[in-house]
């Protein structure tokens, strides 16, 4: 059961930023995952679950597990979800500094919210476990790890083979001001700057850009 609301927004912030205390009270339920996305860009994920009759979809940047509490609350039962991180930032592009998610925190959390669907954790570099995927095609995936163009260009690359015709990409922190440069350009250069092809893009929210593989 989480502290409520008001309680935890009387907490200083160094209290609510230190790594060991957010690990331990999200780990035991008292706190929520940190929220990574607005209320529109989840309904979006929700939206597009139920639109693509998602069946398997992959997270890549779990962080405290926010995105993949509502993957899990919107995906049918017996659907698959698989979350990548490794849990370090390499580059330090898609975290603010200092923040760190705890892995065993974060599996508690998920699997709080993921009693009916088949959750397989991946506790690496998204880049890697896509060029060794053998899970068969993906219907959604989310791309939210490493925030450097290089990093999202290769999360593109690796990934977009494996989305099932009529299956989508969403990229956050893709769009408008609060949008991080990295994301922002690899989604300018392959769907703003050059002619229409198989992948479309589909829908704009906040901070999320998705695109679609025609069928
Ligand atoms: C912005 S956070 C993700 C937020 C999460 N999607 C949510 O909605 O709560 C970025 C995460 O990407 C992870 N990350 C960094 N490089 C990565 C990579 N190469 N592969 C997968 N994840 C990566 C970081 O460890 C961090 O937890």
């Amino acid at each position: 059961m989480p502290l409520p609301q008001q309680l935890r927004g009387r907490m200083p912030q160094a209290v609510r930023d230190n790594q060991a205390l957010r690990a331990l009270a999200l780990g035991a339920g008292l706190i929520p995952p940190r929220p990574m996305h607005s209320a529109a860009e989840g309904e979006l994920l929700r939206t597009l679950v139920r639109d693509t009759g998602a069946r398997a979809v992959v997270e890549i940047g779990v962080y405290e597990g926010s995105s993949a509490v509502v993957l899990c609350d919107a995906l049918q039962p017996g659907a698959d979800l698989h979350l990548i991180d490794p849990f370090v930032d390499e580059r330090g592009t898609s975290l603010n500094f200092g923040w760190r998610a705890n892995p065993t925190a974060t599996r508690l959390a998920v699997r709080r919210a993921a009693s009916e669907i088949r959750v397989h954790w991946h506790v690496a570099r998204s880049q890697e476990v896509g060029r060794s995927w053998q899970a068969g095609p993906v219907d959604l995936v989310f791309v939210d790890g490493d925030h450097s163009y290089a990093g999202c260009m290769e999360d593109w690359e690796v990934w977009h083979p494996h989305v099932r015709p009529g299956g989508a990409i969403a990229f956050h922190d893709a769009l408008g001001p609060r949008g991080s440069e990295g994301p922002t350009r690899v989604v300018a250069e392959l769907f703003r700057l050059r002619e229409p092809w198989e992948w479309r893009l589909l829908a704009e929210v906040d901070r999320m850009v998705v695109v679609r593989r025609e069928e």
